[in-house]
């Protein structure tokens, strides 16, 4: 048991070695925490171990794509099985045919799907769909919203006040971004239905999808509203664009995901973490007039699609085993304790008088650093006191057996039990009562 950051532990040899042959230290920006994050040894269900034996309740569960925590035993014998009798050939597979059944099953627009092996390339994949279909170029996302990493996907993920305008710019994400694409990427702020549709409508013969998620993570899993819903359904069927949800992160809210929920009826939606059981995964789901875009039995389809490792048999049986274990009282009681998080801490930072407040959708949480209301993208923006706020904070957590997102973001997982989260109330309001050293 080791306290973070330890200069001593095993975790900072780790990250010297690393940063001698991986920029930074590490691959994914993702874990990254300063002066260097801690290194995973191995899950066993809630929990995380790190390389130095502290266990730490693991409230990100690999960014939401573990629906019941690490190495769950029926998922880990399946795999076993599956990994004995080969993990990938240039073949289908029944284990192929059974995931897609699984998902199609699950709610009304999933009609056909194609699987790939992240949620970037699902998003990608769909956009290119959309373009293929409508013959036109561009696309509508909403301003601050995160669908992975496809330059036209990223557009206007971290605009700020000083270039952001009055009606959102069309910012590249990365430095390099060809102008083609910002050009090509009309931005529109979430849940505001009047702006919104004014300018989807001024783009209208040129827009080939709207894409949009029903609770976005980095708007605090912001739930899109009724009216903005409808706006989108009836604007993308009048100007003949295509409406594609992405359920990447929000599939987990029901088993019919949060188009179920809400009532949504896209044309197209994008799925991965949780279907994949802890393995890399993706998927474009869709209504069957639209997915024949990627049907090749006629010759070369409008929208080719290959992937060496696309639908491989060890990621098709662990998703399968986690969305038939995933069933909705599964599903209810991590949207229970969640409501506990959210409600319990804002009372918590109230009475302590921390400038803090908790949002969150079904079995997602998001801690901020400020009480402002969250309506879209600019009232979510953290300042950068605000941000440090929530940094300093999961520090503290770290230290104290939790592991969290240093955006404040969390992810319940399914082998948590109401013990744990009463520890982690805990925990958060006696680091917020006793004031942050930021
Ligand atoms: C809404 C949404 N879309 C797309 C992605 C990208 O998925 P992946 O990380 O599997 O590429 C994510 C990942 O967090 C996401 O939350």
């Amino acid at each position: 048991m080791t306290h973070w950051p330890d200069p001593t532990s095993r975790s900072k040899q780790l990250y010297d070695r690393g940063l001698k042959v991986l920029p930074g230290g590490i691959t994914r920006t993702m874990p990254w925490q300063d002066p260097f994050p801690v290194y995973a040894a191995r899950g066993e269900g809630a929990y995380v171990i790190d390389v130095d034996g502290t266990r730490r309740l693991d409230l990100l569960n690999n960014f939401a794509s573990l629906a019941h925590g690490h190495a769950h035993p029926a998922v880990v014998e399946a795999v076993r099985r599956q990994v004995g009798n080969g993990t990938a050939f240039t073949l289908p597979t029944e284990q192929e045919v059974a995931l897609a059944e699984t998902i199609c099953a699950r709610a009304e627009s999933f009609e056909q799907i194609r699987f790939c092996n992240s949620g970037s390339e699902a998003v990608m994949s769909a956009i290119k769909a959309a373009r293929a279909l409508t013959g036109r170029p561009k696309i509508v996302k909403a301003e601050g919203v995160y669908h992975g990493s496809y330059d036209y996907a990223e557009v206007s993920l971290d605009s700020n006040p000083s270039n952001w305008g009055n009606d959102p710019n069309s910012i590249g994400y990365s430095k390099g971004v060809p102008k083609g694409v910002t050009d090509d990427v009309v931005v529109v702020p979430f849940n505001n239905v009047e702006a919104a549709e004014r300018i989807i409508r001024a783009n209208a013969s040129q827009v080939a999808a709207v894409l949009m998620d029903p609770a976005p993570s980095y708007l605090g899993f912001l739930p899109m509203s009724k009216d903005y819903i409808a706006m989108i359904e009836c604007v993308t069927r009048e100007i003949g664009a295509v409406f594609i949800l992405d359920e990447v992160i929000t599939f987990r809210a029901h088993s019919g995901g949060a188009q179920t929920l809400f009532g949504i009826n896209p044309d197209m939606t994008t799925l991965a973490k949780i279907i994949g059981g802890g393995f890399p995964v993706g998927a474009v789901v869709g209504r069957r007039e639209l997915m024949k875009v990627y049907d090749h039995r006629a010759g070369k389809p409008a929208l080719p699609w290959s992937g060496t490792f696309t639908a491989n048999p060890v990621t098709m049986t662990a998703g399968k085993v986690t969305l038939d274990l995933l069933d909705d009282s599964a599903t209810d009681r991590m949207n229970r304790m969640n409501v506990r998080i959210i409600n319990e801490l804002n009372v918590a930072f109230k009475q302590s008088g921390f400038p803090g407040q908790v949002t969150g959708f079904a079995s997602m949480f998001m801690i901020f650093g400020h009480t402002r209301p969250v309506i879209d993208y600019r009232s979510a923006y953290a300042t950068t006191e605000e941000a440090n706020r929530i940094k300093a904070l999961q520090r503290a957590l770290t230290d104290e057996g939790f592991h969290l997102a240093s955006t404040g973001k969390g992810i319940l997982s399914t082998p948590m039990t109401d013990a744990d989260i009463d520890h982690f109330i805990a925990a958060v309001s006696g680091i917020t009562k006793g004031g942050l050293r930021t």
